[in-house]
């Protein structure tokens, strides 16, 4: 598949795997995946198998993500990890603003763009999500609700910083559900958020920015997902927890 922007396929494994089944899913992985160069392929596995995974991926072309982090650096902050305790082991790229985390651990658009500043500031990408309830789209507030996220959660970025973010978008009524957005919906929100993002900041860093699309990603339906024109990549849950389908989706979408 011939894209403007290089495809990013990320598998957030969310509270998934002890070390010993994290270790056994990138084994796997580095088989399935053996030489593939044409996606940026990252693994986000809970914090706990971090140093672990990030050992077992030295030789390989996966790279390594967090599914969250704090907005501090240091201090009294009982049960956060801070950046540069990432950047010990290598990672890469920190998923910030999850849909469940927004939703249970009530992240605002605010402490997300804090969040993204301090990545930044740490040398991390962050994978910044943003994406509608099903009452939301149903009530015609799709594009609203985006907006709002899109501003607030990237708030204070510059375009420098901007162009090192990637944008997951991740309607909240495809996660986990097995329903898909149709090619269309995907589309058509990609394209309104790098629009969005053109007003934002310019033309070039809405070219540039990749946004990964998010819910119930499969090996049947990634290829069509990567070949509209706006969307880079995914942001893979139960599909990236076994290495053969990861690797199909992956696969998949060249
Ligand atoms: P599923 O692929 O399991 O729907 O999860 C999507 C997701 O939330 C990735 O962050």
């Amino acid at each position: 598949m011939n894209k403007e922007r290089k495809l990013i396929i990320a598998g957030n494994w969310k509270m998934n795997k002890t070390v010993a089944e994290a270790l056994d899913l990138v084994r796997g992985l580095k088989i399935e995946l053996a030489n593939q160069k044409e996606v940026d392929v990252v693994v986000c596995p809970p914090f706990t198998a971090l140093s672990e995974v990030s050992k077992a991926i030295l030789d390989s072309n996966i790279r390594l993500g967090a599914q969250n982090m704090s907005e501090h650096n240091v201090g009294a902050h009982t049960g956060e990890i801070a950046a540069v305790m990432l950047k010990e082991f290598s990672v890469r790229y920190v998923i910030l603003g999850h849909s469940e985390r927004r939703q249970h651990q009530k992240e605002s658009n605010a402490l997300i763009s804090r969040k993204a500043l301090a990545a930044h500031a740490a040398s991390l990408k962050p994978i910044v999500c943003v994406g509608e309830t099903l009452a939301e789209r149903e009530a015609g507030e799709t594009e609203k609700v985006l907006e709002t996220q899109v501003r607030g959660s990237l708030a204070g970025l510059t375009k420098d910083q901007m162009t090192e973010t990637i944008i997951a978008y991740e309607p909240v009524w495809a996660i986990g559900t097995g329903k898909t957005a149709t090619t269309q919906q995907a589309q058509e929100a990609h394209a309104f958020i790098r629009g969005l993002l053109a007003k934002m900041f310019d033309e070039t860093v809405a070219r540039r920015v990749r946004i990964q699309y998010g819910g119930s990603v499969k090996p049947s339906n990634a290829r069509e997902l990567m070949s509209q024109p706006d969307v880079d990549g995914a942001l893979v849950g139960g599909a990236s927890l076994e290495a053969r389908s990861f690797a199909e989706i992956i696969k998949n979408s060249i």
